[in-house]
C-alpha cells in the first residue's frame, strides 16, 4: 500500500466514524508561548482541553505536521543513527472532547490496525499505566480490562509514568496512556527473545506505533495535577513507522516516504545507500549521512513552507541548526562541497504535494532560501577549518580546550563534531567535558534572559468570555475573569488579566496589541501596557493588579494608537495588492508587523525591487486611498465561502473554520486586524525602505497618516534650510553646479601640488650634505605623507648614496620619514625604520617600516625641528 493511500484510510475510517477531517495546523507555533513547533497533533487542540474553546465536532482526525526538535520531546540526535526517529513526522491522530473514551478509542484502534489494514494480531503488543505513587495515581484498571477482551495477557505491558503517562510539556493536559507496539523481527529473531521483552527497549524493529492518551488531567506551574472538566481521547501514530509496517520493510527510510529522497540524494552525491549498515560501522557513516539529509530537508523545507526562514534566533535558529547539521553530514561524510540539498526539493514537492499543497505552492522560495544557506554555510566550514588548522598550532599539549572549540561553535557556527572528529584526526584530543561546561554556561544564560515563570491562574468568575468586542467599541465596563503573575528577566514582575469581554485587540495577524487603561471604581487607573492571545484567552499585560479587581472596571483602549495601527494595517492590504499588481502573483505575505508608528512587510520576490516599482506601489496606494474606498467587512463567513470569493489565505496561518474578510475594493483578505472605515481615512502611503532579508525575501517599511505627515514636514524643513543656505529656489542646481566646481578644484590643487613638489625637489638637490660619505638632508616640508614619499622616492631616483629625513606637520599630526638609497642600506647596514623609531620620541610617537623608507607619526608636531636635528647626530 503506498503512503499516500494509508493516510488516506486512516483519515477515512474515523471520518466513517463520525469524526470530522481537519487539516493539518502550521508546524511553527505563534500563539502558545510554552511551545515553539507543533510537536504532537493535540497541541492546535489545546484549547478544546482546558475547555477554552469549543471544537465544531466533538470528534476530529487529522493528519498533523510534528517537529520534536527542542523542548521535553527532543528526538534531534538521535536522527540518522536509528531507523525509525525523526525530525519532522506527520502523527495521524483522532480526537475526542469530552465525547467517547477509552472503549471507543481502544476497540477503534485495533479494528483499524488489526481488520482495516490487516495487520497480524500476533506481532502487536499494547502497554497500560501502572500508575505511580508519587502522584497518587492509580493502575489504568479500565484501560486494562479493555484490552484484556481483545488481546491475550501476555501481550499486555505495564507501563510506568515516562512512558505510560503523556504530557505535552512542563505544563497542560495530560493523562494515562495505552502505546501499541509492533514486532517486526524475523521469526528466528523472535524465537530467541520475546517481543515482550523488547518493547521500550530501544529495539529498532520493536517500535511504539500508536499512543492512545486519556486525558483527564491538566498538570498546574506548581507540579501538581488538577482534574479536567471532562475527559478526552487524544491519539497519535507515527505515520512513517505505520508505512514501515504496512510496506513490510524493516525501517522507516525503506518506505516510499523516504526512497525517492534517499535515490535522489545517491545519484547527486555518487553514494549508495546500504540499509543494513549500522552507525557504528566505518562505512556506515555514509548511510547515516544519508538518512539525516532526507530526514532534515522535510523539517527544513515544511517549515519554510510555513513561514519560518532559518534565522539567528528562536524558532528560525533552530530550523538553521537543523540545516547545517544536514550540511555539515554531506560535507563531512558524502564529500559534497557545493550545495546540493535543495536540489531534492523538487522530489519532495513532488511526492508530498497532494496532501500538503503548500510545498508545492512554495516550491521557488524553499529552494532559494536552502540554496543561499547551503552557500554562506560551506563557507563558514572552509573559514572553521582554517580557524581549527590554527588552533591546533597553537595548541601546546595534545588536547585542544572546551573553551576554543566553543568559540569556534559559538561564534563561527562550526559545529563541535566535526571539531571533534578532525581533532581525532589529526592525533588531537577535544576536552569535552570542558565544552559541554562552556555549551550549559551559554544555555544558562540565554535561559535566563528569556525565563518566563508563570504562577497559576486564580479565578474569579467561571470561563464565559465573549471574547474580542473591539471592532466596535473602545471603552467597555469589564469584569476580571481570572488572573495571574508572570515573572520574565526581560519585563519583570507583570500580571495578566482575562476579562468577560474586551475591547483591546491582542497581538496578531501582524498587528501589535492594544494599550490603554483600566478606571478602578475608587479612582485607581492601572496601565494595559500589552495584550495577547494564548490558547484562545485573550490576555492583558498589567504592571500592579488593580485594587478592587472583584469590581466592574473601565476599560479604555489608546484610540489614538489604535487608530494609527488601523491606518498602517489597511495600507498593508493595500500594499500587498499593488505588490502582487505590479511585481506579479509571485509575491506573498512572509511577514508583517502592524504598528502605530510604522509597517513593515516581509513577501517573496527574487530580486531587488527597483526604485521605479517602488513609485509604482506607493502611487497604486494613494490612488485606493484617494479612491476612499469603504471598509466592507464580513465576520463569521465560512472559510470556504471567503476563499472562493477570492479572500487571500497565508501559509503557516492558523484559520478557523468560520472567518472575518476585509475587503477594501479589489483588495480582500483574511484578517481580525483592526482596519480604517474608508481608505481615505489613511490620508497618504510612503514607502521608507526597501531592503533584503534572506534569499528571495524582501522588506518594505512605509509610514501613513499623522507619520507620513510628520515624515513630509521634517523633509520640507531641512528642504528650506538647504534653499536659504545656498541662497536659491532651485537647491539641486545649485548642489550640481557646487560638486562640478568641486571636482574641478580638486583637480587643479593635485596639478598645483605636484608643480611644488617639483619646484621643491629641485631646490631641495642643492641642500644636501656630506656627512662620512653620504648625501644628506633633514628638512621641515608642509607636504603630506603621500606627498612626502612621493619625494623621497623621486630624489632617491635622481640621486645615490642618500638619507633623507622629512619631516612635516599636517593639523597638529608629526609625521617623520626617512628614506635611504639601497646601496647604503645592504653596504652600511642603515635602517631607515630603526631610525624613525629612535627619532619618533621626539614627535611622542612611533612608526616603521622597511629598511630603505619609513614613517612614524606623532602627537607633538614641535618636536619635529629637535628630531631631524638629532637625525644629524645619529647619523654621524
Ligand atoms: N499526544 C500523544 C503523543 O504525542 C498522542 O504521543
Amino acid at each position: 500500500m503506498k503512503s499516500q493511500e494509508i493516510r488516506n484510510q486512516f483519515l477515512e475510517f474515523f471520518k466513517s466514524k463520525k469524526h470530522s477531517i481537519v487539516p493539518s495546523a502550521p508546524m511553527v507555533i505563534k500563539d502558545d508561548p510554552t511551545l515553539m513547533f507543533t510537536n504532537a497533533g493535540m497541541n492546535q487542540f489545546k484549547e478544546f482541553f482546558l475547555g477554552n474553546g469549543i471544537p465544531k465536532n466533538n470528534r476530529l482526525t487529522d493528519t498533523q505536521k510534528c517537529l520534536r526538535v527542542s523542548g521535553k520531546h527532543n528526538d534531534l540526535e538521535e536522527v540518522g543513527m536509528d531507523t525509525y526517529h525523526h525530525t519532522m513526522f506527520e502523527m495521524l491522530g483522532n480526537w475526542s472532547f469530552g465525547d467517547y473514551f477509552k472503549k471507543e478509542a481502544i476497540h477503534w484502534a485495533w479494528e483499524l490496525l488489526t481488520e482495516v489494514y490487516g495487520i497480524d494480531k500476533n506481532i502487536l503488543y499494547v502497554s497500560v499505566f501502572e500508575g505511580a505513587k508519587d502522584e497518587n495515581l492509580n493502575m489504568d484498571q479500565e484501560a486494562y480490562d479493555l484490552w484484556k477482551a481483545i488481546v491475550p495477557e501476555d501481550r499486555i505491558i505495564m507501563g510506568n509514568k515516562k512512558d505510560n503517562f503523556w504530557e505535552m510539556g512542563d505544563q497542560g493536559p495530560c493523562g494515562p496512556c495505552s502505546e501499541i507496539h509492533v514486532d517486526i523481527r524475523s521469526e528466528e529473531e523472535k524465537s530467541k527473545i520475546s517481543g515482550r521483552e523488547l518493547v521500550n527497549a530501544d529495539h529498532p524493529q520493536v517500535v511504539e506505533i500508536w499512543n492512545l492518551v486519556f486525558m483527564q488531567y491538566n498538570r498546574k506551574a506548581n507540579g501538581s495535577l488538577e482534574k479536567l472538566p471532562a475527559q478526552h481521547v487524544d491519539t497519535g501514530m507515527g505515520f512513517e513507522r505505520l508505512c514501515m509496517v504496512l510496506q513490510g520493510v524493516k525501517s522507516n527510510y525503506d518506505t516510499d516516504v523516504f526512497t525517492p529522497l534517499i535515490r535522489e540524494i545517491e545519484t547527486i552525491t555518487s553514494t549508495t545507500y546500504d540499509k543494513n549498515s549500522l552507525p557504528t560501522n566505518p562505512d556506515g557513516k555514509v548511510s547515516v549521512a544519508i538518512r539525516v539529509i532526507a530526514d532534515h530537508l522535510r523539517a527544513v523545507s515544511f517549515s519554510i513552507a510555513d513561514g519560518q526562514l532559518p534565522s539567528n534566533t528562536g524558532a528560525g535558529y533552530v530550523i538553521r541548526r537543523i540545516l547545517r547539521r544536514a550540511i555539515r553530514y554531506g560535507f563531512t561524510f558524502l564529500n559534497t562541497k557545493e550545495p546540493f540539498i535543495y536540489k531534492l526539493v523538487e522530489t519532495l514537492s513532488k511526492q508530498m504535494s497532494t496532501a500538503f499543497p503548500e510545498l508545492k505552492a512554495q516550491k521557488n522560495l524553499i529552494i532559494n532560501v536552502i540554496k543561499e544557506e547551503e552557500h554562506s554555510f560551506l563557507r563558514t566550514l572552509d573559514q572553521g577549518l582554517v580557524l581549527l588548522e590554527n588552533v591546533i598550532k597553537n595548541t601546546k599539549s595534545n588536547t585542544v580546550s572546551g573553551e576554543k572549540a566553543f568559540e569556534l561553535y559559538d561564534t563561527f557556527g562550526f559545529p563541535i563534531d566535526l571539531t571533534a572528529l578532525i581533532l581525532s584526526e589529526q592525533g588531537y584530543k577535544l576536552d569535552e567535558k570542558g565544552f559541554e561546561i562552556e555549551l550549559q554556561k551559554q544555555k544558562d544564560r540565554s535561559r535566563a534572559a528569556s525565563q518566563i515563570s508563570a504562577g497559576d491562574w486564580e479565578v474569579l468568575l467561571e470561563n464565559n468570555t465573549e471574547g474580542f468586542i473591539g471592532y466596535d467599541q473602545l471603552t467597555t465596563e469589564v469584569r476580571v475573569t481570572q488572573y495571574r503573575k508572570v515573572d520574565s528577566k526581560k519585563d519583570g514582575e507583570l500580571y495578566q488579566l482575562v476579562f468577560d469581554k474586551t475591547p483591546f485587540y491582542p497581538e496578531g495577524g501582524g498587528q501589535v496589541g492594544d494599550k490603554g487603561y483600566l478606571e478602578v471604581p475608587n479612582g485607581d487607573v492601572v496601565y494595559i501596557v500589552d495584550t495577547k492571545k494564548e490558547n484562545n484567552l485573550i490576555i492583558h499585560f498589567t504592571k500592579n493588579l488593580p485594587k478592587q479587581i472583584d469590581q466592574p472596571l473601565k476599560a479604555v483602549v489608546d484610540s489614538k494608537q489604535r487608530t494609527r495601527s488601523a491606518s498602517n494595517h489597511s495600507a498593508t492590504h493595500l500594499m500587498h495588492q499593488g505588490l502582487r499588481a505590479i511585481l506579479g502573483t509571485h509575491v506573498e505575505q512572509k511577514g508583517s508587523m502592524v504598528h502605530s508608528g510604522y509597517l513593515r512587510f516581509d513577501f517573496s520576490h527574487f530580486a531587488k525591487v527597483s526604485n521605479e516599482e517602488l513609485k509604482a506601489v506607493e502611487d497604486f496606494v494613494n490612488a485606493r486611498i484617494r479612491e476612499q474606498l469603504p471598509l466592507e467587512e464580513r465576520r463569521n463567513i465560512s472559510f470556504d465561502q471567503a476563499v472562493k470569493e477570492g479572500a487571500m489565505a497565508l501559509f503557516g496561518e492558523k484559520y478557523g473554520d468560520t472567518v472575518r474578510t476585509i475587503r477594501f475594493g479589489e483588495s480582500m483578505e483574511l484578517c481580525g486586524g483592526t482596519h480604517v472605515e474608508n481608505t481615505g481615512n489613511i490620508w497618504h502611503f510612503k514607502i521608507t525602505s526597501e531592503s533584503a532579508i534572506a534569499a528571495g525575501i524582501r522588506r518594505i517599511e512605509a509610514i501613513t497618516g499623522d507619520a507620513a505627515k510628520e515624515y513630509f514636514t521634517t523633509q520640507s524643513e531641512s528642504y528650506n534650510k538647504v534653499t536659504s543656505i545656498l541662497k536659491t529656489k532651485d537647491p539641486v542646481k545649485a548642489i550640481t553646479s557646487l560638486q562640478e566646481e568641486n571636482t574641478s578644484l580638486r583637480k587643479q590643487i593635485e596639478v598645483l601640488l605636484k608643480d611644488k613638489a617639483k619646484n621643491l625637489k629641485g631646490d631641495l638637490k642643492s641642500e644636501f650634505e656630506e656627512i662620512n660619505g653620504i648625501k644628506f638632508l633633514a628638512k621641515k616640508v608642509d607636504l603630506d605623507a603621500a606627498g612626502i614619499k612621493d619625494l623621497s622616492f623621486e630624489l632617491g631616483g635622481e640621486l645615490e648614496n642618500i638619507v633623507v629625513l622629512f619631516g612635516s606637520d599636517q593639523n597638529g599630526k608629526a609625521i617623520l620619514s626617512c628614506y635611504i638609497s639601497k646601496n647604503l642600506v645592504e653596504q652600511k647596514k642603515l635602517n631607515a625604520g630603526q631610525m624613525v623609531r629612535e627619532l619618533g620620541k621626539y614627535i611622542q610617537g612611533g612608526g616603521g617600516g622597511q629598511p630603505f623608507f619609513a614613517t612614524a607619526g606623532g602627537k607633538k608636531p614641535e618636536g619635529i625641528e629637535e628630531a631631524l636635528e638629532n637625525a644629524k647626530k645619529y647619523l654621524k
